[in-house]
């Protein structure tokens, strides 16, 4: 697949690195041709990698991962274009979290809302699936770091987009893919990030997961 990377911090290069080493053709975008952590992503990559803008990165994808702030995805989308975007399956990484007050952060969007859908608003032609948000980057395409299996989240209207996805997990050795259901589960994710923070800070490392046992489960 060729697959547009919007983002060039550590969810963005660690997503890039995985898909080039997978043999995926990735493009890594960012505002601006040349931003030297896209560029050097790039180098590092090898030949199937480039970086270019977010626009740039977005044409001729076969899939999108959206790994930008949060609170500037719905601007980044906007300098791709609705209609680049329209029908491309984008899978959001994305948190709403809002830092002006400091640490921990707060959420900008909750409880009856969740960006994922106020992103599926801005841009109703594109397929919006939200999945990865719940953890730490290195984990997102490494779940066999940690010495038990744990889980993963999907959430999203688009069967076929979901599908799409959930291969991309299956290839980064992801087994437990919990389908929440349709884009408004993503407010239930998205609402994780709180605890996520406060575990992160008790437990002194960012490596660690959820894992999800059922009664009867063996
Ligand atoms: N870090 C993690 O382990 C982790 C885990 C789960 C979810 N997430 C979520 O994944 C997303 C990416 O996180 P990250 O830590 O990799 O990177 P980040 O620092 O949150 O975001 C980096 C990206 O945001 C863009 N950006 C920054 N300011 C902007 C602005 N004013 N206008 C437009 N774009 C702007 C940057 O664009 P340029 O490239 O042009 O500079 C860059 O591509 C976030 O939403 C985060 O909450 C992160």
């Amino acid at each position: 697949m060729q697959i547009a990377i919007l983002g060039t911090g550590m969810v963005g290069r660690a997503l890039g690195s995985r898909l080039a080493g997978l043999g995926h053709t990735v493009v890594m975008g960012s505002r601006q041709a040349g931003n030297p952590a896209g560029t050097a992503w790039a180098e590092s990559a090898g030949p199937a990698a480039s970086a270019g803008t977010f626009a740039d990165a977005v044409a001729g994808a076969d899939l999108v991962i959206l790994a930008t702030k949060g609170e500037h995805a719905q601007a980044v989308l906007g300098m791709v274009g609705a209609d680049l975007l329209a029908g491309k399956v984008v899978a959001d990484l994305t948190n709403p979290l809002d830092f002006s007050q400091g640490m921990p952060p707060s959420l900008f969007i909750s409880n009856t809302d969740s960006l994922a859908e106020r992103l599926q608003r801005a841009f109703p032609e594109a397929r919006f699936v939200k999945t990865l948000n719940t953890l730490n980057a290195d984990l997102m395409v490494d779940p066999g770091r940690l010495p038990e299996p744990t889980a993963v989240f999907l959430s999203g209207d688009d069967a076929a987009a979901k599908a799409l996805v959930r291969g991309m997990l299956e290839s980064f050795g992801w087994a437990q893919i919990v389908d929440l259901g349709g884009l408004s589960t993503a407010r239930g994710t998205e609402s994780w990030l709180p605890l996520w923070i406060r575990l992160w800070g008790a437990l002194g490392t960012a490596s660690f997961n959820l894992r999800i046992v059922r009664e009867g489960d063996a």
